[in-house]
């Protein structure tokens, strides 16, 4: 069927069209996207395969891992470790970056994952997903014999060179930015290949669905209190239109659903830990989806700055997050401008 477009030649037409991608890229975002479908059979065969539940351990966050957890860091290290493309990664589930081991060589890109993010859906069966940001090493000299450090991935998201995500949903899907607008590839389990599905994708400026977690509002700032009860107030109150609220708890399935139809997701600073500046991770969460959600048409912020902008000083760094349908964003970080 010659009208469907693989994930290969998508990126092989990347790096030859447009010159967006040199071939360690596409080799890079290759691996990944293996490593996805290595993830996605270990999560369709749940209590089969013996991956759900609690493994024994907890991560640098204090979260207790879950057993895919740590089945798809693992999947992710060893797919990327040998292809001679990345100096190190990083990971919600790993303390320190992991640097490629010198029986490799070493290519001069950086990967962060969250290997699998919604992790409290998947004993429930609800969609999770894995998120990936890419950079490059600073210095890619390659006479310099500088080794990769922590410091190196201490750059803004604007940073990035790739970025993206895939749903373990009802269907499999993979959604991509090289900078080029995003893609989205459905992973079709025959041929066992990735075959877009969505080019271009375009998300409505505006919308009447917005996503927070509610059982937090005692906890919110006064800007994220306003706009949420502006949204309850409906068609009778300022914004004169009813809204909807969908929380699914994986960020990724929230973020696909706004790539899809539109709306806002919110996971915004809170009193519960007064002194982090959110839940979410700025390097494998915030940022890949912040570069996606704007190269299709929408926004994000942290409530008061583009998320993109902000120069990281610390891995596993949070942040809080507003992102989505442009208008709405914009109207959320005017009124924390307001508050300040
Ligand atoms: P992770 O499972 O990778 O730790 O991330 C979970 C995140 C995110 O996916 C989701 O939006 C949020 O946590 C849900 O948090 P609440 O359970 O507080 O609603
Ligand atoms: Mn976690
Ligand atoms: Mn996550
Ligand atoms: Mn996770």
């Amino acid at each position: 069927m010659s009208h469907r477009i693989s994930l290969t030649r998508y990126l092989v037409e990347q790096q030859r069209e447009h010159g967006r991608i040199p071939p360690e890229l596409r080799l890079l975002l290759e691996i990944v996207a293996r490593a996805c479908k290595r993830i996605a059979i270990s999560v369709n065969k749940g209590a089969l395969g013996e991956v759900l539940g609690s493994a024994e351990s907890e991560n640098v966050q204090g979260e207790v891992q879950k057993k895919l957890d740590i089945i798809a860091n693992e999947v992710l290290i060893d797919a990327n470790e040998w292809g001679g493309h990345l100096a190190a990664m990083a990971s919600e589930e790993m303390e320190n970056i992991h640097v490629v081991p010198n029986r490799y060589p070493q290519g001069e890109y950086l990967l962060m994952f969250d290997p699998l993010d919604g992790s409290s859906n998947i004993d429930v069966n609800v969609s999770i997903g894995t998120i990936f940001s890419v950079l490059k090493k600073p210095n890619d000299d390659p006479k310099a014999i500088e080794p990769v450090s922590e410091q190196d991935f201490m750059q803004a998201g604007s940073q990035q060179v790739a970025a993206g995500y895939c749903v373990y949903g009802p269907q499999t899907t993979l959604v991509l930015t090289v900078g080029d607008g995003v893609a989205m590839f459905t992973l079709d389990r025959e041929q066992g290949s990735w075959v877009m599905t969505a080019d271009q994708v375009s998300i409505p400026e505006d919308t009447k669905e917005f996503a927070i977690n509610m059982s937090n509002m005692r906890h919110w700032d006064q800007p994220v209190k306003r706009y949420v009860d502006e949204c309850l107030a409906g068609k009778d109150g300022v914004r004169g239109k009813d809204f909807n609220m969908r929380w699914i708890a994986s960020m990724v399935a929230d973020v696909h659903r706004i790539l899809t139809r539109g709306g806002v997701f919110m996971y915004p600073w809170d009193k519960r830990e007064p002194n982090k500046p959110g839940k979410l991770r700025l390097m494998y969460e915030a940022n890949p989806m912040s570069w996606l959600i704007e190269q299709a048409g929408g926004a994000a912020t942290n409530g008061r700055q583009r998320i993109l902008d902000i120069k990281p000083t610390e891995l596993h760094q949070r942040v809080s997050v507003v992102l989505g349908s442009k208008n709405e964003v914009e109207r959320i970080t005017a009124y924390h401008l307001e508050a300040d």
